[in-house]
């Protein structure tokens, strides 16, 4: 069965499908021929989420999911949150990003982050959202070459890696995306699952 993921970020895709039940093929916007940057404009992660997953529905007619992630650092009244992509400029290039996170933290002792992924789906016309959080703290400097985004300064609680060091099947056990699509499999398993192009 095929459903798509409103994403055409392919280190996302991958990541996700991997924790996919088999007999679900993910597709991505790419697939559908949804080639336009889909707007992002919520002051919330929960309300980007959603604003994607619709955007899909009603322009392309696809049951579908998006997700939308952010990364909340204590010190900085949880900044960037909502703004992580473009913490940096619109440009949203991960190493300027990690590069000002690191100069922001430079004099704090509390490196304390989570990282917040929220899905919207949508199915049947019915709109639902599931959370995931990993919770950790900023190192000092990048480490590790794997990944993606900000994982290169993420140290997961209870690891001496950072989510750049670790294998991406250790990442989907304990990640912030990992959790939420945990959450939304279950809710497929408890429905009964049939994605429609209207
Ligand atoms: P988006 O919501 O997926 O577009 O992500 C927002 C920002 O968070 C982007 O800068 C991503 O690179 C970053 N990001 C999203 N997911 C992850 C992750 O799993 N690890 C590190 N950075 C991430």
């Amino acid at each position: 069965m095929k459903l798509v993921f409103a994403t055409n970020n392919p280190n996302k895709l991958k990541e996700v499908q991997a924790l996919m039940p088999q007999h679900i093929q993910l597709i991505s916007l790419a697939d559908i021929g949804c080639t336009e940057d889909i707007p992002e404009t919520s002051p919330s992660i929960e309300g980007n989420a959603e604003q994607k997953a619709r955007y899909i529905k009603d322009h392309y007619g696809y049951d579908c999911f998006a997700d939308d992630t952010g990364l909340e650092v204590e010190a900085l009244d949880n900044a960037p949150g909502v703004y992580s992509a473009r913490y940096a400029g619109k440009e949203k290039n991960a190493n300027a990003n990690m590069e000002k996170l690191l100069m922001e933290l430079k004099d704090k002792e509390n490196r304390n982050a989570q990282f917040k992924t929220v899905i919207a789906l949508i199915l049947d016309d019915e709109l639902k959202t599931f959370t995931g959080i990993c919770s950790g703290k900023i190192t000092t400097k990048k480490r590790g070459e794997g990944g993606f985004g900000y994982d290169p300064i993420f140290l997961p609680s209870g690891y001496t890696e950072t989510f750049a060091e670790l294998p991406l099947s250790e990442k989907n056990k304990i990640g912030h995306r990992g959790k939420a699509i945990q959450q939304l499999i279950e809710d497929f398993s408890n429905e009964s699952f049939n994605p429609r192009k209207s």
